[in-house]
Protein backbone atom coordinates (compact mmCIF):
# COMPACT_ATOMS: atom_id res chain seq x y z
CA UNK A 1 0.00 0.00 0.00
CA UNK A 2 1.42 3.40 -1.09
CA UNK A 3 1.48 6.46 1.49
CA UNK A 4 -2.03 7.70 1.55
CA UNK A 5 -2.96 11.13 3.89
CA UNK A 6 -0.57 13.74 4.37
CA UNK A 7 -0.50 15.39 7.72
CA UNK A 8 0.22 15.70 11.10
CA UNK A 9 1.03 12.40 11.06
CA UNK A 10 4.06 10.48 8.84
CA UNK A 11 2.25 8.01 6.26
CA UNK A 12 4.54 5.73 5.17
CA UNK A 13 3.92 2.53 3.01
CA UNK A 14 5.91 -0.50 1.51
CA UNK A 15 7.32 1.20 -1.88
CA UNK A 16 7.52 -2.37 -3.68
CA UNK A 17 4.74 -2.72 -4.91
CA UNK A 18 3.80 -3.95 -8.69
CA UNK A 19 1.66 -2.03 -11.81
CA UNK A 20 -1.00 -4.79 -11.05
CA UNK A 21 -1.09 -3.94 -7.39
CA UNK A 22 -0.71 -0.28 -7.77
CA UNK A 23 -4.08 -0.81 -10.08
CA UNK A 24 -6.17 -3.05 -7.73
CA UNK A 25 -5.33 -0.67 -4.95
CA UNK A 26 -6.24 2.57 -7.14
CA UNK A 27 -9.56 0.31 -7.89
CA UNK A 28 -10.39 0.00 -4.70
CA UNK A 29 -9.44 3.09 -2.95
CA UNK A 30 -12.08 4.31 -5.51
CA UNK A 31 -14.51 2.04 -4.39
CA UNK A 32 -14.18 3.23 -0.65
CA UNK A 33 -14.27 6.99 -1.94
CA UNK A 34 -17.60 5.94 -3.46
CA UNK A 35 -18.95 4.53 -0.94
CA UNK A 36 -18.98 7.22 1.52
CA UNK A 37 -20.01 9.37 -1.01
CA UNK A 38 -23.41 7.59 -1.78
CA UNK A 39 -23.95 6.90 1.81
CA UNK A 40 -26.70 9.55 1.89
CA UNK A 41 -27.88 8.81 -1.75
CA UNK A 42 -28.06 5.20 -0.22
CA UNK A 43 -29.55 5.53 3.08
CA UNK A 44 -32.32 7.67 1.72
CA UNK A 45 -33.30 4.96 -0.49
CA UNK A 46 -33.61 2.83 1.99
CA UNK A 47 -35.44 4.41 4.11
CA UNK A 48 -38.03 5.43 1.28
CA UNK A 49 -38.30 1.70 0.86
CA UNK A 50 -39.58 1.23 4.44
CA UNK A 51 -41.99 4.05 4.12
CA UNK A 52 -43.40 2.62 1.07
CA UNK A 53 -43.53 -0.53 3.00
CA UNK A 54 -45.15 1.26 5.85
CA UNK A 55 -47.64 3.06 3.64
CA UNK A 56 -48.99 -0.46 2.61
CA UNK A 57 -49.97 -1.14 5.60
CA UNK A 58 -53.57 -1.08 7.11
CA UNK A 59 -54.58 2.34 7.68
CA UNK A 60 -56.64 1.13 11.29
CA UNK A 61 -53.34 -0.21 11.95
CA UNK A 62 -51.68 2.90 11.29
CA UNK A 63 -54.00 5.04 13.12
CA UNK A 64 -52.47 3.31 16.10
CA UNK A 65 -49.59 4.75 15.70
CA UNK A 66 -49.87 8.67 14.27
CA UNK A 67 -46.34 9.98 15.19
CA UNK A 68 -44.55 6.69 13.51
CA UNK A 69 -43.96 8.47 9.64
CA UNK A 70 -41.94 11.13 11.69
CA UNK A 71 -39.35 8.44 12.37
CA UNK A 72 -38.87 8.64 8.75
CA UNK A 73 -38.13 11.93 8.35
CA UNK A 74 -35.89 11.55 11.47
CA UNK A 75 -33.82 9.14 10.45
CA UNK A 76 -32.85 10.68 7.03
CA UNK A 77 -32.11 14.15 9.03
CA UNK A 78 -29.56 11.58 10.93
CA UNK A 79 -28.18 10.66 7.52
CA UNK A 80 -27.66 14.44 6.55
CA UNK A 81 -25.41 14.94 9.58
CA UNK A 82 -23.24 11.79 9.16
CA UNK A 83 -22.86 12.75 5.44
CA UNK A 84 -21.80 16.08 7.04
CA UNK A 85 -18.92 14.29 8.40
CA UNK A 86 -18.22 12.26 5.69
CA UNK A 87 -17.67 14.90 3.80
CA UNK A 88 -15.41 15.80 5.80
CA UNK A 89 -13.59 12.91 5.83
CA UNK A 90 -13.59 12.92 1.97
CA UNK A 91 -12.56 16.29 1.81
CA UNK A 92 -8.91 16.43 1.98
CA UNK A 93 -8.77 13.35 -0.52
CA UNK A 94 -10.82 14.60 -3.56
CA UNK A 95 -8.93 16.56 -5.93
CA UNK A 96 -10.14 18.30 -8.93
CA UNK A 97 -9.40 15.09 -10.68
CA UNK A 98 -12.87 13.41 -9.39
CA UNK A 99 -15.85 14.25 -11.29
CA UNK A 100 -18.51 15.58 -9.07
CA UNK A 101 -22.16 14.39 -11.16
CA UNK A 102 -25.38 16.05 -9.57
CA UNK A 103 -27.39 12.89 -9.02
CA UNK A 104 -30.60 13.46 -10.54
CA UNK A 105 -32.19 10.49 -8.87
CA UNK A 106 -32.88 12.46 -5.70
CA UNK A 107 -36.19 14.01 -5.78
CA UNK A 108 -36.20 17.29 -3.54
CA UNK A 109 -38.13 16.57 -0.80
CA UNK A 110 -39.10 18.94 1.76
CA UNK A 111 -36.24 17.82 4.19
CA UNK A 112 -33.71 18.19 1.47
CA UNK A 113 -35.09 21.41 0.00
CA UNK A 114 -34.31 22.98 3.63
CA UNK A 115 -30.64 22.63 3.15
CA UNK A 116 -30.01 22.33 -0.66
CA UNK A 117 -27.08 20.63 -1.88
CA UNK A 118 -25.33 18.72 -4.14
CA UNK A 119 -25.18 14.98 -3.58
CA UNK A 120 -22.76 14.23 -5.43
CA UNK A 121 -21.71 10.56 -7.11
CA UNK A 122 -18.07 10.95 -7.05
CA UNK A 123 -16.34 9.13 -9.89
CA UNK A 124 -12.30 8.95 -9.36
CA UNK A 125 -10.31 10.16 -12.35
CA UNK A 126 -10.23 7.89 -16.09
CA UNK A 127 -13.44 6.33 -15.06
CA UNK A 128 -17.02 6.94 -16.54
CA UNK A 129 -18.79 4.91 -13.91
CA UNK A 130 -18.55 4.79 -10.30
CA UNK A 131 -17.42 1.77 -9.08
CA UNK A 132 -20.22 -0.55 -7.59
CA UNK A 133 -21.70 0.01 -4.06
CA UNK A 134 -23.06 -2.93 -2.88
CA UNK A 135 -24.62 -3.73 0.91
CA UNK A 136 -20.92 -4.77 1.89
CA UNK A 137 -19.54 -1.65 0.65
CA UNK A 138 -22.66 0.19 2.78
CA UNK A 139 -22.03 -1.91 5.42
CA UNK A 140 -18.18 -0.92 6.28
CA UNK A 141 -19.37 2.70 5.65
CA UNK A 142 -21.80 2.06 9.07
CA UNK A 143 -19.40 0.47 10.89
CA UNK A 144 -17.09 3.17 10.87
CA UNK A 145 -19.62 5.47 12.08
CA UNK A 146 -20.23 3.32 14.79
CA UNK A 147 -16.16 3.13 15.03
CA UNK A 148 -16.15 6.60 16.36
CA UNK A 149 -18.72 6.17 19.36
CA UNK A 150 -15.91 3.61 20.28
CA UNK A 151 -12.83 5.08 19.87
CA UNK A 152 -14.08 9.01 20.01
CA UNK A 153 -17.09 9.69 21.91
CA UNK A 154 -18.06 9.47 25.66
CA UNK A 155 -20.22 7.06 25.51
CA UNK A 156 -17.77 4.27 24.33
CA UNK A 157 -15.52 5.44 27.37
CA UNK A 158 -17.19 2.08 28.75
CA UNK A 159 -16.12 0.20 26.40
CA UNK A 160 -13.02 1.49 26.20
CA UNK A 161 -11.99 1.30 29.34
CA UNK A 162 -12.65 -2.78 29.25
CA UNK A 163 -10.44 -3.01 25.88
CA UNK A 164 -7.92 -0.26 26.21
CA UNK A 165 -7.70 0.03 29.69
CA UNK A 166 -6.32 -3.25 30.69
CA UNK A 167 -3.71 -3.18 27.62
CA UNK A 168 -2.89 0.49 28.77
CA UNK A 169 -2.36 -0.58 32.84
CA UNK A 170 0.22 -3.09 31.79
CA UNK A 171 1.82 -1.07 29.33
CA UNK A 172 2.38 1.86 31.83
CA UNK A 173 3.52 -0.88 34.59
CA UNK A 174 5.90 -2.50 32.02
CA UNK A 175 7.41 0.72 31.10
CA UNK A 176 7.42 2.99 34.42
CA UNK A 177 10.36 5.57 33.20
CA UNK A 178 12.09 7.01 30.38
CA UNK A 179 8.35 6.51 27.95
CA UNK A 180 9.42 8.31 24.78
CA UNK A 181 12.51 6.10 24.12
CA UNK A 182 9.77 3.38 24.05
CA UNK A 183 9.08 2.48 20.63
CA UNK A 184 5.06 0.92 20.81
CA UNK A 185 3.61 -0.24 17.86
CA UNK A 186 -0.29 -1.02 17.59
CA UNK A 187 -1.35 -3.07 14.59
CA UNK A 188 -4.83 -3.14 13.43
CA UNK A 189 -5.41 0.38 14.66
CA UNK A 190 -9.05 0.75 13.34
CA UNK A 191 -9.59 5.02 14.47
CA UNK A 192 -6.21 5.36 16.58
CA UNK A 193 -7.57 6.12 19.71
CA UNK A 194 -5.64 3.30 21.42
CA UNK A 195 -2.58 4.68 19.55
CA UNK A 196 -2.95 7.83 20.65
CA UNK A 197 -3.64 7.22 24.16
CA UNK A 198 -0.63 5.28 24.20
CA UNK A 199 1.25 8.25 22.35
CA UNK A 200 -0.74 10.38 25.01
CA UNK A 201 1.25 9.02 28.21
CA UNK A 202 4.72 9.67 26.56
CA UNK A 203 5.19 7.21 24.43
CA UNK A 204 6.66 7.02 21.22
CA UNK A 205 3.80 5.62 19.16
CA UNK A 206 2.63 3.78 15.74
CA UNK A 207 -0.54 2.82 14.74
CA UNK A 208 -1.08 0.13 11.75
CA UNK A 209 -3.84 0.17 9.88
CA UNK A 210 -4.61 -1.15 6.21
CA UNK A 211 -8.22 -0.50 5.69
CA UNK A 212 -8.81 2.42 3.68
CA UNK A 213 -12.33 3.31 5.71
CA UNK A 214 -10.43 3.53 9.07
CA UNK A 215 -7.49 5.28 7.43
CA UNK A 216 -9.27 8.26 5.80
CA UNK A 217 -11.54 8.35 8.91
CA UNK A 218 -8.89 7.78 11.30
CA UNK A 219 -6.93 11.03 9.33
CA UNK A 220 -9.77 13.10 9.64
CA UNK A 221 -9.98 12.13 13.19
CA UNK A 222 -6.09 13.57 14.20
CA UNK A 223 -5.09 15.46 11.84
CA UNK A 224 -8.10 18.15 11.39
CA UNK A 225 -9.80 17.78 14.50
CA UNK A 226 -9.31 20.44 16.67
CA UNK A 227 -11.88 20.81 19.71
CA UNK A 228 -14.25 18.75 21.57
CA UNK A 229 -17.49 17.44 20.75
CA UNK A 230 -17.24 19.20 17.52
CA UNK A 231 -19.35 16.86 15.27
CA UNK A 232 -23.27 15.45 16.06
CA UNK A 233 -23.03 11.82 15.11
CA UNK A 234 -26.24 9.51 14.57
CA UNK A 235 -24.33 5.97 14.55
CA UNK A 236 -27.20 3.73 15.39
CA UNK A 237 -29.67 5.35 12.80
CA UNK A 238 -29.23 2.45 10.67
CA UNK A 239 -30.82 0.02 13.42
CA UNK A 240 -34.07 -1.37 12.68
CA UNK A 241 -34.41 -4.13 14.82
CA UNK A 242 -33.92 -4.37 18.54
CA UNK A 243 -34.70 -0.76 19.82
CA UNK A 244 -36.52 -0.40 23.05
CA UNK A 245 -38.12 2.90 22.12
CA UNK A 246 -38.44 4.52 19.01
CA UNK A 247 -36.31 7.63 19.57
CA UNK A 248 -32.95 5.22 20.84
CA UNK A 249 -31.61 4.76 17.22
CA UNK A 250 -32.51 8.74 16.53
CA UNK A 251 -30.04 9.99 19.36
CA UNK A 252 -27.12 11.48 18.83
CA UNK A 253 -23.61 10.96 19.96
CA UNK A 254 -20.86 13.98 20.23
CA UNK A 255 -17.36 13.48 18.98
CA UNK A 256 -14.36 13.72 19.64
CA UNK A 257 -14.95 13.15 23.58
CA UNK A 258 -10.94 15.06 23.38
CA UNK A 259 -9.50 17.08 21.69
CA UNK A 260 -6.89 15.01 19.26
CA UNK A 261 -4.79 17.60 18.82
CA UNK A 262 -4.00 17.59 22.34
CA UNK A 263 -0.97 15.29 23.27
CA UNK A 264 2.68 16.09 24.99
CA UNK A 265 4.55 18.75 23.35
CA UNK A 266 7.17 17.19 21.29
CA UNK A 267 5.12 13.84 21.14
CA UNK A 268 6.07 11.07 18.95
CA UNK A 269 3.14 9.88 17.03
CA UNK A 270 2.69 8.35 13.75
CA UNK A 271 -0.22 6.32 11.88
CA UNK A 272 1.15 3.96 8.76
CA UNK A 273 -0.85 2.79 6.36
CA UNK A 274 -0.20 -0.97 4.86
CA UNK A 275 -0.52 -4.23 5.84
CA UNK A 276 0.96 -5.77 9.04
CA UNK A 277 2.73 -8.18 7.58
CA UNK A 278 4.59 -6.42 4.57
CA UNK A 279 5.53 -3.55 6.46
CA UNK A 280 6.59 -5.22 10.13
CA UNK A 281 8.69 -8.21 8.67
CA UNK A 282 10.80 -5.71 6.99
CA UNK A 283 12.26 -3.75 10.39
CA UNK A 284 13.07 -6.99 12.77
CA UNK A 285 14.04 -6.09 16.38
CA UNK A 286 13.07 -2.59 16.19
CA UNK A 287 9.66 -2.23 18.99
CA UNK A 288 9.96 -2.25 22.24
CA UNK A 289 6.38 -3.18 22.88
CA UNK A 290 3.69 -4.25 20.56
CA UNK A 291 -0.15 -3.89 21.02
CA UNK A 292 -2.97 -6.06 19.84
CA UNK A 293 -6.37 -5.07 20.65
CA UNK A 294 -8.61 -6.92 18.67
CA UNK A 295 -6.00 -8.09 15.82
CA UNK A 296 -5.15 -11.24 16.08
CA UNK A 297 -8.00 -12.93 14.55
CA UNK A 298 -8.05 -10.70 11.58
CA UNK A 299 -5.22 -12.91 10.15
CA UNK A 300 -5.92 -15.40 7.82
CA UNK A 301 -2.33 -17.77 9.16
CA UNK A 302 -2.13 -16.54 12.81
CA UNK A 303 1.01 -18.30 12.59
CA UNK A 304 2.49 -15.74 10.28
CA UNK A 305 1.02 -12.88 12.45
CA UNK A 306 2.70 -14.35 15.59
CA UNK A 307 6.02 -14.55 13.08
CA UNK A 308 6.06 -11.42 12.27
CA UNK A 309 5.22 -9.81 16.00
CA UNK A 310 8.36 -11.60 16.88
CA UNK A 311 10.32 -10.90 14.90
CA UNK A 312 9.74 -6.94 15.14
CA UNK A 313 9.98 -6.97 18.95
CA UNK A 314 13.46 -6.03 20.07
CA UNK A 315 14.92 -9.18 22.15
CA UNK A 316 13.24 -8.49 25.93
CA UNK A 317 10.52 -6.70 23.94
CA UNK A 318 7.04 -7.34 25.46
CA UNK A 319 3.78 -8.09 23.39
CA UNK A 320 0.39 -7.30 24.95
CA UNK A 321 -2.49 -8.53 23.51
CA UNK A 322 -6.63 -8.42 24.17
CA UNK A 323 -9.25 -10.13 21.79
CA UNK A 324 -11.10 -13.00 21.09
CA UNK A 325 -10.72 -15.64 18.30
CA UNK A 326 -13.42 -14.82 16.26
CA UNK A 327 -11.24 -15.38 13.17
CA UNK A 328 -12.56 -13.18 10.60
CA UNK A 329 -12.31 -15.91 7.04
CA UNK A 330 -13.17 -19.21 9.19
CA UNK A 331 -16.91 -18.61 7.58
CA UNK A 332 -15.58 -17.62 3.86
CA UNK A 333 -15.60 -21.08 2.60
CA UNK A 334 -13.27 -20.18 -0.66
CA UNK A 335 -10.53 -18.12 0.99
CA UNK A 336 -7.43 -19.62 3.09
CA UNK A 337 -7.48 -19.47 7.07
CA UNK A 338 -6.39 -20.96 9.85
CA UNK A 339 -8.32 -21.14 13.06
CA UNK A 340 -6.47 -22.07 16.19
CA UNK A 341 -7.77 -22.57 19.79
CA UNK A 342 -6.47 -20.10 22.33
CA UNK A 343 -4.90 -22.94 24.38
CA UNK A 344 -2.63 -24.16 20.72
CA UNK A 345 -2.01 -20.35 20.46
CA UNK A 346 -0.36 -20.42 23.60
CA UNK A 347 1.29 -23.18 22.77
CA UNK A 348 2.67 -21.60 19.28
CA UNK A 349 3.82 -18.24 21.07
CA UNK A 350 6.22 -20.69 23.20
CA UNK A 351 7.19 -22.19 20.26
CA UNK A 352 8.14 -19.17 18.53
CA UNK A 353 10.36 -18.10 21.57
CA UNK A 354 7.87 -15.86 23.74
CA UNK A 355 7.65 -16.54 27.22
CA UNK A 356 3.98 -16.11 28.86
CA UNK A 357 4.31 -13.63 31.86
CA UNK A 358 0.55 -12.94 32.14
CA UNK A 359 -2.39 -14.69 31.25
CA UNK A 360 -6.58 -13.67 31.98
CA UNK A 361 -9.93 -13.83 30.58
CA UNK A 362 -11.81 -9.68 30.20
CA UNK A 363 -15.18 -8.97 29.53
CA UNK A 364 -15.49 -6.81 26.61
CA UNK A 365 -17.80 -5.43 24.01
CA UNK A 366 -17.39 -3.82 20.61
CA UNK A 367 -18.91 -0.84 19.18
CA UNK A 368 -21.84 -1.66 20.82
CA UNK A 369 -25.32 0.36 21.16
CA UNK A 370 -25.70 0.52 24.98
CA UNK A 371 -29.63 1.38 24.27
CA UNK A 372 -30.16 -2.18 22.14
CA UNK A 373 -32.14 -4.51 23.40
CA UNK A 374 -28.58 -7.19 22.13
CA UNK A 375 -25.31 -7.06 23.42
CA UNK A 376 -22.28 -9.24 22.43
CA UNK A 377 -19.64 -9.80 25.08
CA UNK A 378 -16.68 -11.59 24.36
CA UNK A 379 -14.67 -13.07 27.03
CA UNK A 380 -11.38 -11.64 25.32
CA UNK A 381 -8.33 -13.34 26.51
CA UNK A 382 -5.20 -11.14 27.11
CA UNK A 383 -2.05 -12.17 27.73
CA UNK A 384 2.08 -10.75 28.28
CA UNK A 385 4.34 -12.40 26.33
CA UNK A 386 8.07 -11.13 26.76
CA UNK A 387 10.34 -12.18 23.64
CA UNK A 388 13.19 -14.46 25.00
CA UNK A 389 14.95 -15.67 21.74
CA UNK A 390 16.32 -14.49 19.02
CA UNK A 391 15.20 -14.15 15.37
CA UNK A 392 15.88 -17.42 13.55
CA UNK A 393 18.62 -16.74 11.24
CA UNK A 394 16.78 -18.72 8.13
CA UNK A 395 13.60 -17.31 7.42
CA UNK A 396 10.38 -19.46 7.88
CA UNK A 397 8.08 -16.77 6.66
CA UNK A 398 9.41 -16.79 2.87
CA UNK A 399 8.18 -20.64 3.23
CA UNK A 400 4.85 -19.01 5.00
CA UNK A 401 4.59 -16.73 2.04
CA UNK A 402 5.17 -19.35 -0.77
CA UNK A 403 2.27 -21.96 0.76
CA UNK A 404 -0.22 -18.44 1.32
CA UNK A 405 0.37 -17.25 -2.31
CA UNK A 406 -0.53 -20.66 -3.40
CA UNK A 407 -3.61 -20.95 -1.92
CA UNK A 408 -5.45 -17.84 -1.18
CA UNK A 409 -7.84 -15.79 -2.86
CA UNK A 410 -6.62 -12.34 -4.60
CA UNK A 411 -5.97 -9.68 -1.44
CA UNK A 412 -9.08 -7.58 -0.05
CA UNK A 413 -8.31 -4.81 1.92
CA UNK A 414 -10.83 -4.05 3.91
CA UNK A 415 -11.87 -7.06 6.65
CA UNK A 416 -13.16 -5.00 9.31
CA UNK A 417 -17.09 -5.50 8.93
CA UNK A 418 -19.45 -5.43 12.41
CA UNK A 419 -23.07 -6.35 12.49
CA UNK A 420 -25.21 -5.80 15.65
CA UNK A 421 -22.22 -6.00 17.94
CA UNK A 422 -20.68 -9.06 16.58
CA UNK A 423 -17.38 -8.39 14.75
CA UNK A 424 -15.90 -9.43 11.68
CA UNK A 425 -13.06 -7.30 11.20
C1 LIG B 1 -11.59 -5.56 14.85
S1 LIG B 1 -10.72 -4.20 14.28
C2 LIG B 1 -9.97 -3.60 15.78
C3 LIG B 1 -9.62 -2.14 15.70
C4 LIG B 1 -9.05 -1.58 16.99
N1 LIG B 1 -7.84 -2.27 17.38
C5 LIG B 1 -10.07 -1.63 18.08
O1 LIG B 1 -9.89 -2.39 19.03
O2 LIG B 1 -11.07 -0.91 17.98
C6 LIG B 1 -9.35 -4.92 13.44
C7 LIG B 1 -8.62 -3.91 12.61
O3 LIG B 1 -7.45 -4.50 12.07
C8 LIG B 1 -7.32 -4.05 10.73
N2 LIG B 1 -6.49 -5.04 10.03
C9 LIG B 1 -6.85 -6.32 9.71
N3 LIG B 1 -5.84 -6.95 9.12
C10 LIG B 1 -4.82 -6.07 9.02
C11 LIG B 1 -3.49 -6.13 8.50
N4 LIG B 1 -3.05 -7.25 7.94
N5 LIG B 1 -2.71 -5.05 8.58
C12 LIG B 1 -3.17 -3.91 9.17
N6 LIG B 1 -4.42 -3.78 9.68
C13 LIG B 1 -5.23 -4.84 9.62
C14 LIG B 1 -8.75 -3.95 10.22
O4 LIG B 1 -8.86 -3.12 9.10
C15 LIG B 1 -9.46 -3.41 11.44
O5 LIG B 1 -9.50 -2.01 11.46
Amino acid sequence: MTSLIPGAQTLIGTEDTTEEDRFKEDQHFATVICAFARYEQIGFQEVDIQREYYASVNQKYKDMLPDHYKRFVAVKEGIMFNYDLISYILGPHLDDNYHHVKDTTIDEQQILSKRPRVLPLILPPSQKHAPRVGPEEMEKVYSTLKQFVRDWSAEGAFERDKCYGPLLAELEQLFPTNRGQIKVLTPGAGLGRLSWEIANRGFCSQGNEFSFYMLLAANFMLNYVKEKEQIALYPFVHQRSNNFNQSDPLRSVAIPDVNPADLPPNSDFTMVAGDFVELYNATPNHWDCIVTCFFLDTARNVFEYIEVIHRALKKGGVWINLGPLLYHYAESFDTFSIELSYDELKKVITDMGFEITKDSIQSCTYTTNKRSMIALVYKCAMFTAVKKTDNPKTDVLLNMHDFHASHTQPFEHDHHHHENGVCHH
